[in-house]
């Protein structure tokens, strides 16, 4: 059976911070409507909404764009002031919010902040309400430039009616100009009071070509469920600090850790412990480079990343990689290359582990998966399929991952060698190695 995201534990009784899902993440980028097509074009994505001026946002523009169960919001700043313009200019487009749905956004924030946590410039919460419903959010700081903000919905906005399609948040109003189940009187409290009655026009502003792009996806699915995992690079010598913000924060614990021995190549090298929230719904591993010979790869990015920790990757979730990794390929998305020597021995060492711990083998087809070029590992509860984008913009810096879980819930261990010693080689040709 399919799934849309892992089942969490749904108790109101429980504790504040129990995730329910992760309900948006958030980009800042320099064009949010060209990254938007990027977006559709490379990966699949519905763009389905926008907030911008003609629905009463006067400082930013933010696209909403779908598949599965992943949110992301492309959000461009409209002014030179605005918070995005600024992170632009020092960090290149990038993950500024790994936003958590929860069951009371207030609540939630008064325990973070109680365990330790800092709010974010005017990261208070904040309640949107209008007639179709409310949305209260309130965000506190994480690792570098990143912040994470609790968001709950109720009526209209409940996170229900917006997976069926229903409106995001008051001032955004769908791009095929559908009202969506709570469009009709939004407005922003506390927000200067501008109406955004225009998120019901029909006169969209945005032209065809998206609704064209949207229609294509809709025929041509790319297979994306939802985010498996997030990783943050922090710098050297901080990684414990994060791992306790996790834990004495947000109540994580710690899933996997894996060291520089398990990490490492002839030159280069870091480390890693994964962050699990309390039902498994998210794992956030954390990475910070190690010494080696020549420069790690966490290096690289922080060097391009104005020293700044941020998050490296983002984990997308399918339940046929080959599929998936076929319409990336078309599409054009680039994917890290491997020596095809790697196919030697993986067969062998996937297998024997699989066998060993009493598991059937590799179900895909062995050549099909060379010809793609995607990876496999396999652990004692099962295996997983995974490749790697080279980074989606041009700093060496963020990139996502295709991964496809049959039982294994590591994170390909296996692969790491191989996979470094092809980092280093794109390091290289960028003369940062
Ligand atoms: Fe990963």
């Amino acid at each position: 059976m399919t799934t849309l995201s892992p089942a969490p534990t749904l108790s109101k009784a429980a504790d504040p911070l129990q995730l329910i899902d992760v309900d948006h993440v958030r980009f800042h980028v320099g064009n949010a409507k060209q990254a938007a097509f990027f977006y559709a074009h490379c990966f699949g994505f519905q763009i389905e909404q926008v907030s911008d001026l003609t629905t009463g946002c006067r400082d930013a523009a933010s696209y909403l764009l779908t598949q599965g169960n992943i949110r992301f919001l492309l959000t461009s700043g409209l002014t030179a002031e605005h918070p995005a313009s600024m992170e632009v200019a020092m960090y290149g487009d990038g993950v500024k919010d790994v936003a958590f749905t929860v069951f009371d956004a207030e609540k939630a924030f008064d325990r973070a902040i109680k365990n330790g946590a800092t709010a974010t410039p005017g990261g208070e919460p904040h309640t949107m309400r209008d007639a179709a419903g409310t949305v209260t959010t309130a965000t506190i700081r994480t690792y570098g430039r990143c912040q994470h903000t609790f968001v709950s919905r109720t009526g209209g906005y409940d996170l229900t009616r917006v997976k069926q399609g229903g409106i995001f948040a008051p001032r955004f109003k769908r791009i095929d100009g559908k009202p969506g189940d709570s469009c009709g009187t939004s407005m922003a409290v506390g927000d200067g009071g501008v109406a955004s009655g225009a998120g019901c026009a029909p006169q969209l502003g945005v032209g065809s070509s998206i609704l064209s792009i949207n229609d294509h996806n809709r025929k041509n699915p790319c297979g994306l469920k939802y985010v498996d995992h997030l990783v943050g690079n922090v710098e050297l010598g901080k990684m414990n600090h994060w791992v306790r913000f996790y834990e004495d924060v947000l109540e994580f614990t710690m899933f996997k850790h894996f060291d520089d021995k398990d990490i490492s190549t002839e030159y280069s090298a870091l480390m890693s412990k994964v962050m699990a929230s309390g039902n498994n719904l998210i794992k956030m591993p954390i990475n910070e480079p190690a010494a080696g010979k020549k420069k790690s790869q966490v290096q690289e990015y922080l060097d391009w990343h104005c020293n700044t920790p941020g998050v490296q990757h983002l984990a997308l979730r399918t339940d046929d990689e080959l599929h998936s990794i076929a319409a990336l390929r078309s599409r054009g998305v680039d994917f890290l290359t491997l020596p095809d020597a790697y196919y030697d021995q993986v067969w062998d060492r996937v297998n024997k582990m699989l066998t060993s711990h009493g598991h059937a083998a590799v179900k895909e087809d062995h050549q099909r998966v060379r010809d793609l070029g995607i990876l496999v590992d396999a652990d004692d509860e099962g295996y997983l399929l995974q490749l790697f984008t080279k980074p989606l913009q041009d700093r060496p810096t963020l990139f996502f991952e295709i991964i496809c879980r049959r039982g294994s819930q590591s994170f390909g261990k296996g692969n790491f060698k191989a996979l470094f010693e092809a980092l280093e080689l794109e390091q290289e040709r960028r003369g940062n190695l």
